[in-house]
């Protein structure tokens, strides 16, 4: 984040206490709250273990609250069982059967809903089907799937086997894909024909066979849901469609139960270093914390209609769509496609059609919606809402009052929403009938969590304004339970720098005078491109395999609507280096490799070729990765260590003057050249 933003943020004064008709009705009022808070602060977790013992429908109780013998690894109610997906769903299938739980649209306008009976029972046949199938409690099912009910079943069908789903974001490419199969070793993938987003399909079949083409990997089984009715290659031995296999499928499904600590589930998440981090949440601590926030934070209640527009391939689509307003009864509404199609009017519409009463967002939408202007959403009847929150990146303080003026029409709080895919909940946030919010601060921690902001040594700050990084100094039941088969890699990432009680959130943050916290920014090498985290060395990774590319480095810079964008400078390689390239590994690697020799034969016009090395990001990690910006240039600025300066970049790429000592630089002259536009 520039200096300039945050001292934009800094001048911030204004406050909205919370809405008195929205706090006379809150399920948390300031009183609970404040009660809430004092045991939090003083016997963390005694609270969680009451809150636990009221929320949750336990098989067997525990009798352990919390257990650090193996810290940083720690444990949840660990002598206790129950099935996650039973303890979600089954109340409200007895209570409501008819109730709608999903109420799904398509990006033509195609609409159908599932009540909660009709839930529970695609849930069971999938089970039924998937342990049919030879999947047991404890294997892993990757699900690469289009934003519809289907995905939710699936992800329901694998916790009520035990299973652990390790969902893929349908937007990540093939090789994304098989990174994250291999790494997770799923046997089984769950997948669709194809998906819909801006009028395009999202072929996920065809993404899937091609990664299961690019190298050696443990998937025996893809099991293909008919979606969109897409055309798809099929391999006899390995596919088979869902429909048949429910079809067939032994009646019912009897839930496994499982430890409290038993994985849930893998979501990869980007690092500061080139291999994504399979996160590991468990099942009894995840689910409560998922409940519990839904009431806290949205206030949710059984007749509530939560819209939350994330993907289930993100943390939010886990604990906000397809696990936490399940578990409170509500009814969730979930879109497959693009908020501006056919115009920017989508959401709004759908929150008007539906009666949506509480809608969760994220900043980057919120400002490319807001640069359409208000003439849209005012077409909308948008009365029902009654609630408003963001997540994922800082909201900027002029996109929070247009949220709060045009869509909330001044009626409805907002709750910004800090948390993680680590954290597998909302951490720090108002509680909205009692907290009073400031445009572009996520207020204050959660009851039950202890959060603060500490120095270089550890020592918390207790200045006001002074940033330092964002740590957690106790441990919370939806914490992350360790990186998949990477046990090294999760206590140096979270409990390296300051210990194992300490975990590091990678985000830097200060505090008011108030007590409120506000994000400046992540401190590792994280961009966060429309609220998705990325690695840069992910983005290098995949510049440096391609056969032109010699060295690469991945910076990014502000960006009006998506937060952050990627800026790559690229050094490419002598042409006699090029032809040495390692021989292809594959059919299509080698199809590819023929286009990019042609490509590069001729004399590249730096243009086309920063066009083509867009395009094999794009290829290589999904569109989400491709950079805005790429610049071909002769050598990347290095300290005489071989550092590369990474700083100097970022200051090239946001056009800043460039004030870094460069005295350390092995070759001086590159920054004349690269300051030169
Ligand atoms: C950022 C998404 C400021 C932060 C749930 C964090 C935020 C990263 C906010 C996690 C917020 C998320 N204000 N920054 N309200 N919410 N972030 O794992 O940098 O995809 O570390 O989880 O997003 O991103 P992730």
């Amino acid at each position: 984040m520039s200096t300039g933003k945050i001292e934009s943020v800094l001048s911030e004064e204004r406050r909205f206490d919370p809405i008195e008709s929205f706090a006379s009705q809150a399920q948390v009022n300031e009183e609970r709250l404040d009660a809430l808070r004092r045991r939090g602060g003083s016997d963390p977790a005694g609270l969680w273990a009451d809150l636990s013992r009221e929320m949750l429908a336990w098989h067997k109780p525990f009798t352990v609250t919390l257990d650090r013998s193996r810290a940083p690894h720690f444990a949840w109610f660990s002598d206790g069982q129950l099935n996650a997906s039973e303890a979600c769903l089954d109340p409200w299938i007895r209570k409501a059967p008819d109730r709608p739980a999903l109420i799904y649209e398509g990006e033509r306008g195609d609409s159908r809903s599932l009540t909660y009976r009709e839930l529970g029972e695609a849930v069971e046949r999938l089970g039924a089907a998937l342990r049919g199938q030879g999947v047991a409690s404890g294997d892993r099912v990757v699900i690469y799937m289009p934003m519809c009910p289907e995905a939710i079943i699936a992800m329901h069908a694998c916790a009520r086997i035990g299973a652990v789903h390790s969902v893929v974001f349908g937007g990540f490419s093939a090789r994304s894909l098989y990174d994250r199969v291999v790494d997770a070793s799923a046997e089984v993938v769950i997948t669709a024909d194809a998906g819909r987003r801006s009028g395009k399909f999202v072929r996920l079949k065809a993404a899937v066979d091609q990664a299961l083409e690019h190298g050696e990997h443990p998937v025996r089984r893809v099991i293909v849901f008919r979606h969109s009715g897409e055309d798809i290659a099929w391999h006899d031995r390995r596919d088979r469609w869902a429909h048949e296999l429910t079809d067939s499928a032994a009646a019912g499904c009897p839930a496994e139960y499982v430890n409290a600590e038993h994985p849930l589930f893998l979501l990869y998440t980007s690092g500061s270093t080139g291999k994504p981090k399979g996160i590991q949440h468990s099942a009894a601590g995840y689910l409560l914390h998922a409940k519990l926030t839904c009431q806290w934070v949205f206030d949710l209640r059984e007749d509530d209609v939560f819209w939350c527009t994330a993907d289930v391939g993100w943390i939010t689509g886990h604990s906000y769509v397809a696990y936490g307003p399940l578990a409170n009864g509500a009814t969730v509404v979930i879109y497959e496609g693009a908020p501006t199609y056919p115009d920017g009017g989508r959401f709004w519409s759908l929150c008007e059609r539906y009666g949506v009463t509480v809608f969760y967002t994220a900043p980057t939408a919120i400002r490319a919606l807001m640069k359409l202007g208000d003439e849209l959403p005012a077409q909308y009847d948008l009365s029902s809402l009654r609630l408003l929150g963001t997540v994922g990146e800082p909201i900027n303080p002029e996109a929070w009052m247009w949220y709060h003026r045009v869509i909330g029409r001044e009626r409805c709080p907002i709750v910004d929403t800090w948390w993680q895919t680590e954290t597998g909940g909302i951490m720090i946030s108002p509680v909205p009938g009692a907290t009073p919010t400031k445009p572009g601060s996520c207020t204050r921690p959660l009851p039950g969590v202890h959060a603060a902001i500490v120095d270089e040594n550890g020592n918390e700050i207790t200045e006001p304004d002074r940033g330092g990084y964002l740590v957690i100094r106790h441990p919370w039941p939806s914490m992350l339970r360790n990186i998949w088969g990477d046990s090294e890699r999760y206590r140096e990432t979270y409990f390296g720098k300051f210990g194992d009680s300490c975990y590091v959130t990678g985000d830097s943050a200060r505090r008011d005078a108030d007590g409120y916290f506000w994000i400046m920014g992540r401190l590792d090498d994280v961009v966060n491109v429309s609220g998705h985290r990325l690695g840069t060395m992910e983005v290098e990774s995949a510049l440096v395999a391609h056969p032109a590319v010699a060295e690469a480095a991945v910076v990014s810079r502000p960006h009006e609507i998506k937060g952050e964008s990627i800026f790559a400078f690229v050094v490419l390689k002598s042409e006699s280096a090029r032809n040495e390239s390692a021989p292809p590994k594959s059919e299509g690697e080698a199809a590819r490799s023929e286009g990019e020799r042609q490509a590069i034969a001729k004399p590249s016009k730096q243009g086309a070729m920063q066009q083509q090395l867009r395009a094999w990001v794009d290829e290589q990690l999904g569109p989400i990765a491709r950079p805005d910006d790429l610049r071909i240039i002769e050598a990347l600025p290095k300290t005489r260590s071989g550092k590369i300066m990474r700083r100097l970049l970022r200051s090239i790429a946001r056009s800043e003057a460039i004030n870094q000592d460069v005295s350390t630089l092995e070759n001086a002259d590159l920054v004349r050249q690269l300051t030169q536009p």
